[in-house]
């Protein structure tokens, strides 16, 4: 296949759905399969044609699904086997196609052989998993590595049925699978063909950068005050797992016309991406990178009040690397957010104009080259929740981190309840706001989750009667991709960024057939601007009525973002 074959998947439009906080169906409180039923058109309406669904197998729900107990099953919670044969043929009918999380990297410690596993050392199933002996230094016993979890504290956890430990990287209840063991690994084939047969169209694959482990158990030697030290280089994107791929791609995936989509996340450079999904020789469609994540000041606020600035240097710096460095070479999915970040609003929006920013934000993004995903709210313009308490929170990662900083360490409680706010995933998992109405439309019951306070003028009735909203912008962008005068630029056409080193403007061109320019104002200023070299042909889109046409001289207000037909000069 070469880069600009036509595939499906390159021309979708994505949007992710976090189950349990999506929509009710049944009036328990949580969001479920049918909730997504009744959502279909909505979906469709904003031109939405693949669905990524957030884990939906049966779980004890430490992670929200994340930690799954039986992948054959659906979580009673969230429906049955036949409610989700009846969305997919639904979602079919509608031209959007599915793709299910597929959690590889760990199971719950209620999956039937992690049950098995923990019994004895000679179990059948006990090399399911990664054990290991504790060491003794100073004459105590400390785990086998010094190495942090994701979530928190170390990523072993003992168990003391048989005084070894087992590696988490994540919480204690998702023991990490051990991939060197070939019984995992045709396990977990049997399991993606099962959905893929029931005709889910592919999948977004957790923390796929996790699954090859090094053999031999070093302590990191990063400098930090912490006990545990944070070194996923102990554990990610090493070399092994690109065989796990491929075999698994020969086994699976390739057989079938699908997508996967791996989570790849922080750290990787654009060539270590590559090797998962070149067009020559990946075993994967496209990864998540996390790189244009955080280009704040929120990981480095210093006191409680201090307003969030947003670098936009630094982020169109990212832009270019991924734009530029994968381009021609491997696949790429353009998002903003997902359910492990905190809400785009909050994050670079404005959420005092919300349509402007939002509306901006999203023709920003959705332009560039790659595969887009929405998360669910963003399209609304939904905001970070306002945490009180550690009672507000729902992750289990919070958790973890609170009773080791706050409770058993030396953490001010008021400023990590503020800066865990402000960070926290728990901001994109609230509730979706439908409408006005009691529990915002979302359930007749009382939500398992927080109602965002704002849900009375953010939500998705008003978003469908205003005349302007996020929305309604959003499927305006989704309606250009699919264009067919510019469907081959946007999709498959190269990316420039222009005025790299403007603070407050972001600007590209995409080249094909045609050319197509987009210039944004990521900021409440007006900004004068001069793009040289091109002329316009015509608006194709724009957040404002009435946008300049002169390249050489323009003036863009609050937010503005438009998008034109151009011509070289
Ligand atoms: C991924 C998921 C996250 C989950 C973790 C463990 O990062 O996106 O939500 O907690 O993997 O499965
Ligand atoms: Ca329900």
């Amino acid at each position: 296949m070469s880069f600009y074959e036509y595939r499906w998947w390159k021309e979708a439009i994505g949007y992710e759905i976090y189950l349990k906080s999506f929509k009710d169906s049944n009036g328990d409180g949580i969001g479920d399969i049918n909730g997504i039923r009744e959502k279909l058109d909505y979906l469709k309406d904003l031109g939405i044609t693949l669905i990524w669904l957030c884990p939906f197998y049966k779980s004890p729900m430490d992670d929200n699904g994340y930690d799954v107990s039986d992948y054959y099953d659906i979580d009673p919670s969230f429906g049955t086997l036949d409610d989700m044969k009846a969305l997919i043929a639904e979602a079919h009918e509608k031209g959007i196609r599915i793709i299910a999380d597929f959690v590889m990297n760990q199971t719950s410690d209620e999956h039937q052989w992690f049950i098995e596993s923990r019994k004895s050392k000679d179990n059948p199933y006990r090399d399911y998993y990664i054990w290991a002996d504790g060491r003794i230094m100073d004459g105590v016993e400390v785990e086998p590595t010094n190495w942090a979890s994701f979530f928190g504290g170390s990523c072993w956890e003992k168990d003391l049925l048989t005084g070894q430990y087992y590696m988490k990287i994540f919480s204690k209840k998702m023991p990490d699978l051990n991939w060197s063991n070939p019984n995992v690994r045709t396990s977990m084939q049997d399991i993606a063909k099962f959905w893929l047969d029931l005709g889910i169209d592919g999948f977004r694959v957790d923390a796929v950068a996790h699954i090859g482990r090094r053999k031999d158990l070093v302590d990191s030697t990063i400098e930090t005050n912490d006990k545990y030290k944070p070194d996923w280089r102990m554990f990610s994107n090493l070399p092994v797992l690109f065989d796990y791929l491929k075999e698994f791609n020969q086994e699976v995936w390739s057989k079938y016309d699908i997508m996967t989509v791996g989570e790849v996340g922080g750290g990787a450079t654009a060539d270590e991406a590559n090797k998962y999904a070149e067009v020559k020789d990946g075993s994967m469609d496209m990864v998540f990178n996390f790189d244009h994540c955080w280009h704040n000041n929120v990981w480095d606020m210093k006191e409680i009040g201090d307003p969030i600035k947003v670098n936009l240097v630094s982020l169109k710096q990212v832009w270019k690397k991924w734009q530029k460095g994968q381009y021609g070479k491997a696949w790429m999915p353009i998002y903003w957010l997902n359910h492990d970040q905190p809400r785009l609003m909050s994050q670079y929006g404005n959420p005092d104009k919300p349509f402007l920013s939002g509306s901006m934000l999203g023709q920003a993004l959705y332009l560039m080259w790659g595969t887009p995903f929405v998360y669910q709210g963003e399209e609304i313009g939904m905001t970070n929740y306002p945490f009180k308490s550690v009672n507000d929170f729902n992750d289990v990662s919070v958790k973890t981190t609170y009773n080791l900083h706050v409770i058993n360490g030396d953490a001010n409680e008021e400023e990590f309840i503020h800066f865990t706010g402000l960070r926290s995933r728990d901001n994109a998992r609230t509730i979706m706001s439908w409408d006005d109405s009691k529990n915002a439309g979302f359930s007749e019951a009382k939500p398992w989750f927080n109602v965002c306070p704002d849900y009375t003028l953010v939500n998705v009735k008003k978003n469908l009667t205003d005349e302007k909203s996020i929305y309604k912008h959003y499927q305006k962008i989704f309606k250009l991709r699919k264009d067919k005068h510019y469907l081959n630029t946007l999709v498959y056409g190269s990316y420039k960024q222009l005025l790299p080193k403007h603070e407050r403007v972001y600007a590209y061109v995409r080249e094909a057939d045609k050319l197509i320019l987009t210039v944004t104002n990521f900021f409440d200023t007006t900004e004068p601007v001069s793009i040289r070299g091109y002329k316009v042909s015509k608006i194709l889109l724009s957040n404002y009525e009435d946008s300049k046409t002169t390249l050489s001289n323009l003036t863009l207000r609050p937010y503005e973002a438009v998008t034109y037909l151009i011509e070289k000069r």
